[in-house]
């Protein structure tokens, strides 16, 4: 009886380091990859300002709607692996496509709850298995900063242009650090095994 018990312990702890083991660098590659795509989105919202400036808000809009598609591609090249994507979700939307489903919009409600209490929301990770197999998602919360003001802001100069385009617009007269949404990063354990294996991570 006391072996048996004896046996019991080790196997927990062999579990225990297991456990750790794997987990402990995918969260490392999850936070470097967010950082990452969280520095490419912010890049590509300067982009599309200038566009806003120049061509006026359709053509920012039209801009703004490509971009989960192009940080997807350039994310891919950065893991080396297809088996990424990005998507830009919010529970308050501007386009219902984009509309958080039920996971993330659970990581969506307690970053709202930390800003409430005052808190910094920080990423969350939902692991989930679909058509697609068992994905981690990379949940990064986004907090509404100047460079958002144009189009999300309280004294949006294209108000009457974003309620022609998105009637049932959410998203306007947003205030500074305030919740805007998530940029939400789907990937397959491989790929991100694939990511920690290669040599050099600045491609
Ligand atoms: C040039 C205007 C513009 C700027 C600047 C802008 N957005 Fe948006 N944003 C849009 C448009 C247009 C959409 C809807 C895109 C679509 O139709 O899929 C949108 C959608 C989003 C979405 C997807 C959820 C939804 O509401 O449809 C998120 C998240 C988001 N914006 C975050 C931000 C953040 C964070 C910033 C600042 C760092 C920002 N945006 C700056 C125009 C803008």
């Amino acid at each position: 009886m006391k072996k048996l018990f004896v046996l019991g312990v080790i196997f927990l702890l062999v579990t225990a380091v297991f456990v750790v083991a794997v987990s402990g660098q995918p969260l490392r590659d999850l936070g470097i990859l967010g950082e990452r795509a969280r520095e490419r989105f912010n890049e590509m919202v300067k982009e599309d300002l200038e566009i806003l400036q120049k061509n006026g808000f359709y053509q920012a809009a039209k801009y703004f709607r490509t971009i989960p598609e192009e940080l997807t591609y350039w994310l891919q090249d950065f893991v080396g692996d297809y088996r990424v994507r990005v998507k830009l979700l919010a529970l308050s939307y501007r386009n219902i496509g984009n509309l958080a489903p039920p996971m993330v919009a659970e990581s969506l409600e307690s970053f709202r709850t930390s800003l409430k209490l005052g808190d910094t929301p920080l990423p969350q990770i939902i692991i989930q298995e679909g058509d697609r197999g068992v994905e981690y998602l990379y949940v990064l919360p986004l907090r509404v900063k100047a460079s958002c003001l144009p189009c999300h802001g309280p004294h949006s100069p294209y108000a009457s242009s974003i309620e022609e385009l998105y009637p049932e617009d959410q998203a306007l007269g947003l205030a500074l650090g305030s919740l805007r949404g998530a940029l939400v990063i789907e990937i397959a354990p491989e790929a991100l095994n694939r990511f920690a294996s290669r040599p050099s991570k600045n491609p």
